[in-house]
């Protein structure tokens, strides 16, 4: 596996691939990479000649007081990883060669409406980073495909959006979220769990598949179900944030209409902020 850090390495090697008609797939991440990545990078094998991983922490989508700073970089093992996993290129910049030297005065890229609602509520600016820099990668990767994990199933909306809206030519491949054996899904954040906090953390994904069942047997009273899954939460340990059904669609309210729905959480357990959201189909929409 070949690994650069500079865009100008980035595009001379890429050259040489499309010049010989090879298929890109591009798989971005921050690093510490688990199962739920590597995943990625195996369907990404699958629908393509080369595989590019980027592993940049990018600044602009963490918010005052978030975890920037202290967020897991694992460089060496996530190397051997990638290498282990058949991935063709590792592309870690530095935010320098990302942002230059002027942050503050960065072109920014912003899907309106969906960026300011259920993360982006509690994130503000956060989804205006995760856009800006998922177009710059796009920008100087030009892949034919890029993969990303329905986990973080707002973050594909938004990129779907900003795909579609800026007529980018590039496949986005949702793959789905890959979990432990007690339901919790994979996120380098569930490093920040104590032990205790990791034996209550798969309660949310049960919540969930209860307001999941709930909706599929022809519940439609969305707002007493929001709330007795919240209460559940805090029951169990939880500092819910949101837990909210919306259209699987759009995110919109859903009205007495959508019967393709998503129910969305997420919710502090101590230091860890954890999100999951699964899908529910409404007989009665
Ligand atoms: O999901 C992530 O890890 C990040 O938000 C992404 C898509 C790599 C952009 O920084």
């Amino acid at each position: 596996m070949i690994t650069l850090s500079t865009i100008s390495d980035l595009r001379q090697q890429i050259g040489l691939w499309r010049s010989s008609g090879e298929r890109i797939a591009l798989v971005p991440t921050m690093g510490n990479l688990h199962a739920g990545h590597l995943t990625l990078v195996r369907r990404a094998r699958e629908q393509a000649d080369r595989v590019i991983v980027t592993i940049f922490v990018n600044p602009m989508q963490f918010g005052a007081g978030e975890d920037f700073d202290s967020y897991p970089r694992t460089m060496e093992q996530d190397t051997a990883a990638l290498s282990a996993e058949g991935a063709d290129l590792l592309f870690a910049p530095s935010v320098t060669q990302v942002y230059g030297n002027n942050r503050e005065q960065h072109t920014q890229v912003e899907v309106p409406g969906i960026s300011d609602i259920l993360c982006g509520a509690s994130r503000p600016g956060h989804f205006v980073g995760v856009a800006t820099v998922v177009c710059k990668l796009f920008n100087m990767v030009q892949p034919d495909l890029a993969l990303f994990g329905n986990k973080d199933f707002q973050q594909l909306m938004v990129i779907r959006l900003m795909v579609k809206d800026l007529c980018l030519p590039i496949e986005i491949i949702g793959v789905p979220t890959v979990r432990e054996d007690d339901g919790l899904a994979l996120s380098s954040r569930n490093g920040y769990l104590t032990a205790e906090e990791r034996q209550q953390a798969p309660e949310l994904r049960r919540i969930m598949l209860e307001t999941a069942s709930a909706i599929q047997s022809g519940e439609r009273d969305y707002a007493k179900l929001e709330k007795k899954a919240t209460q559940e939460l805090e029951k169990a340990g939880f500092s819910p944030d949101y837990y909210s059904i919306r259209s699987a669609v759009d995110l919109s309210d859903p009205g007495d209409e959508a019967c393709d729905l998503v129910v969305l959480a997420a919710a502090y357990l101590g230091k860890a902020r954890l999100i999951d959201n699964i899908q529910a189909h409404s007989p009665s929409g």
